[in-house]
Parts: structure tokens; C-alpha cells; sequence
């Protein structure tokens, strides 16, 4: 077998949601032998750990139609430092969404295009059908079926990084 390959997730999560969905995703990498995983808050990542990647996944709730402000923080300290040095690295991104999600995916695939990142599955979105102001600022449950799709995700992540196929 080759050297080993590593994963980064980063990730921010205001009520819980997303961080489920990001330890569900590392659960599945690190079954996989010979990938190496980091989950790291986004307040805790920088350039380095992109760098240091052989590929990624972002996750965030989406918070105003937009990414979570501690997820953009992150994108916005490391954007110009890694700038054409992670060309064709593979990515993918979970969205935990009240009701929709496809904003702030969107704005993490417009990001990851301009890292020349490579797309290897469709934004996983998850909406927790929060709709009063108590229901969105209460703590998370993400249901075991979507919390498959997530583990599911970062497994086949991490398999095609050590296989070599992205
Ligand atoms: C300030 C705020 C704004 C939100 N805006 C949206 C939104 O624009 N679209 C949406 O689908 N959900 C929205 N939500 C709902 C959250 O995405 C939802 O509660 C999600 O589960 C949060 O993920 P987390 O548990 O990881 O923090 C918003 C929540 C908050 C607190």
C-alpha cells in the first residue's frame, strides 16, 4: 500500500447539527485503512491543515442563506495561503439547514472553484425542519438515516483517496 493519505474535515456548529453530521463523515473515513483523519472546529483550522490534505470536506449549518460566519472565517484566513497548492485535491460539504441549505452549499463550491478543488459528490444537505425561534436555537438530533448518508459520504471519500481514483 502507498503512503498514507489524509482527510480534513472542518466544520462549525451552532446547535449541534452539523457537528453530528461532520463525526458521523469521520467515522466512515477512519474505517477506512490507510486514511488518516482530522475533524477540526473551523476556529482551530487554518492554511496548514489545508495544505496538509489530500482532500476535504467543509461542513456548516446554513445560517442566513449563508455558511456560518466561523466557516467563511476560516475560508477567509486561508483562502490567498493555499491559493494554486491544493489544485485537484477532492472536497465535499455538509449542510445542516432548517429548511433549505442550498445557499450555503453554493457558496462553498463557488470557494472550492476557486481552489480548483474537485467536486466528488453533491452537496449533502440535512434540514432539521426547525421553523420557531425555540426550534432553531434547541440542540440537534440528526436522525441515523441521515447520519449514514454522512458516514456513507466520508467513507467513500477517504476509500477513493487511498485507492488513488480522484
Ligand atoms: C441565525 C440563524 C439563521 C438561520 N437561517 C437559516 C436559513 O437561511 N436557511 C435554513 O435552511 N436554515 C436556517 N437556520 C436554521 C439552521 O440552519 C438549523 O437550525 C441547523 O440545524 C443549524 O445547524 P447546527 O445545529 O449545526 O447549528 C438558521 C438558524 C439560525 C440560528
Amino acid at each position: 500500500m502507498g503512503a498514507l493519505k489524509a482527510l480534513l474535515i472542518v466544520y462549525h456548529s451552532m446547535t449541534g447539527g452539523t457537528r453530528q453530521m461532520a463525526e458521523a463523515a469521520r467515522a466512515g473515513a477512519a474505517a477506512e485503512a490507510g486514511c488518516v483523519v482530522r475533524l477540526l472546529h473551523a476556529a482551530q483550522a487554518g492554511p496548514q491543515d489545508v495544505l496538509a490534505a489530500d482532500g476535504m470536506v467543509f461542513a456548516t449549518p446554513e445560517n442566513l442563506a449563508a455558511m456560518s460566519g466561523q466557516l467563511k472565517d476560516f475560508f477567509d484566513r486561508s483562502y490567498y495561503a493555499v491559493l494554486d497548492q491544493v489544485n485537484g485535491r477532492p472536497y465535499a460539504s455538509l449542510v445542516c439547514a432548517g429548511s433549505d441549505g442550498s445557499n450555503a452549499a453554493r457558496q462553498i463550491e463557488r470557494i472550492a472553484t476557486g481552489w480548483r478543488l474537485r467536486s466528488v459528490a453533491e452537496p449533502l444537505i440535512v434540514c432539521t425542519h426547525a421553523q420557531t425561534p425555540e426550534a432553531i436555537l434547541a440542540p440537534k438530533q440528526i436522525g441515523a438515516e441521515d447520519l449514514e448518508r454522512c458516514r456513507a459520504l466520508g467513507a467513500a471519500l477517504a476509500a477513493g483517496l487511498v485507492l488513488g481514483v480522484f
